[in-house]
């Protein structure tokens, strides 16, 4: 198998290295590619230095079985051609082809086998929030289909990729020392602070990760399901968490929802508040499965269900769900 990664150097691109080392992907021949600010640097994977090439349009990838993409929604339009002609399957991590009909938006938890329909040779990896909700949302579904969902989200700096992370690590050094406070990567200063934008605004006042919250989750689980999300940025280094409250159409017991999360693929159940267990981004960055804690009734509403989910972003919310993928193609043999 010959596996490209675009985007190596980046916070996404780095985690493929880690995960598909840690889950013994079978790899023959890994390239690297990244643009003029990291091309020739090397990264070492299984023992062997890499060397980064410039991503260009040529026949670099002539060969290469897999390329997972994630170097913005820019350079995947640009680019998809060139990576795709050649018949690799490219599993992309922008939202350049999420809503694309002719691209699959992949879950393997909730939707695998879309994967299999991809007229342009495209996979897309959905929004990092939308995929560890949609796990989560996937074990009450198999009780009661879900109507709505409300959600707020409390997403870690990392998820503007490996400089935001920097520049959060930085601000709160410069406010400790008295400095002037560097706010390049974000609208605001986020140490000591909460910013209630992520991505741009759209006409409804909904910002574009709200939108694709509503978006993406009904294309992935096939549904006519509601969600209207505030999506907010908090000073946490990595992985993001979300307040959700979801409405069955019919009511869901804490026990139903309990066992059902419990057994649920890609979940654990950490819900324990006598004894102060529930999911933290803290100490759950760099786990792969999404965590579920804090579930109770509804008390607006007899039908809905309020739970706590931490899902580390950068790895079920792009890295691992996106070698998931391939994982499966490569298990049904719908891939060498
Ligand atoms: N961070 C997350 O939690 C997360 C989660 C899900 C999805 N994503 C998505 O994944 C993508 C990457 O995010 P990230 O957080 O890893 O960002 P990042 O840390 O800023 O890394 C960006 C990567 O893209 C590469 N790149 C940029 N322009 C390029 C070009 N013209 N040609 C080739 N490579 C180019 C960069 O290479 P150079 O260093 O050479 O410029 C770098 O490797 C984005 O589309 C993002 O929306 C991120």
């Amino acid at each position: 198998m010959k596996v490209a990664i675009v985007g190596a150097s980046g916070a996404v691109g780095q985690e493929f290295l880690r995960v598909l080392d840690e889950r013994n992907f079978p790899i023959d021949e890994l390239v690297l590619f990244g643009s003029s600010r990291s091309a020739g640097r090397k990264y070492t994977f299984r023992g062997k230095e890499i060397e980064v090439k410039l991503l260009q349009h040529n026949d670099d990838f002539k060969g290469v079985d897999i390329a997972f993409t994630s170097a913005g929604g820019g350079t995947s339009q640009e680019f998809a051609e060139t990576i795709t002609k050649h018949g690799a399957v490219m599993i992309d991590n922008s939202s350049a082809f999420r809503m694309d009909e002719n691209v699959p938006l992949v879950v393997p938890e909730v939707n695998a086998a879309d994967a299999l329909n991809r007229p342009r040779g495209i996979i897309a990896n959905p929004n990092c929030t939308t995929i560890q909700m949609v796990v989560a949302l996937k074990a009450i579904e198999n009780l009661s289909h879900i109507k709505r969902v409300h959600v707020s989200t409390y997403q870690a700096a990392s998820g503007a990729g490996a400089a935001a992370m920097d520049e959060l690590t930085e601000q709160y050094r410069q406010v400790l020392a008295g400095e002037p406070v560097t706010v390049e990567k974000f609208a605001y200063q986020l140490a000591y602070n909460l910013i209630p934008q992520i991505d741009v605004f759209t006409d409804n006042g909904y910002t574009k990760e709200e939108m694709k919250m509503f978006n993406e989750t009904r294309k992935i689980m096939h549904s006519d399901i509601q969600v209207s999300a505030t999506c907010v940025r908090v000073p946490a280094l990595r992985s993001h968490s979300e307040s959700i409250w979801a409405e069955t159409e019919r009511p869901v017991s804490i026990e139903e929802a309990r066992e059902a999360f419990a057994n649920g693929e890609g979940l654990v159940l950490m819900d324990n508040p006598a004894e102060k267990e529930y999911p933290m981004p803290l100490f759950l960055a760099g786990k792969d499965p999404v965590y579920v804690g804090r579930i109770r009734k509804d008390l607006a509403n007899e039908n809905g269900l309020a739970f706590w989910i931490v899902g580390d972003q950068i790895k079920k919310g792009a890295a691992l769900n996106a070698v998931q993928i391939a994982e499966y193609l490569i298990k049904v043999g719908n891939i060498k």
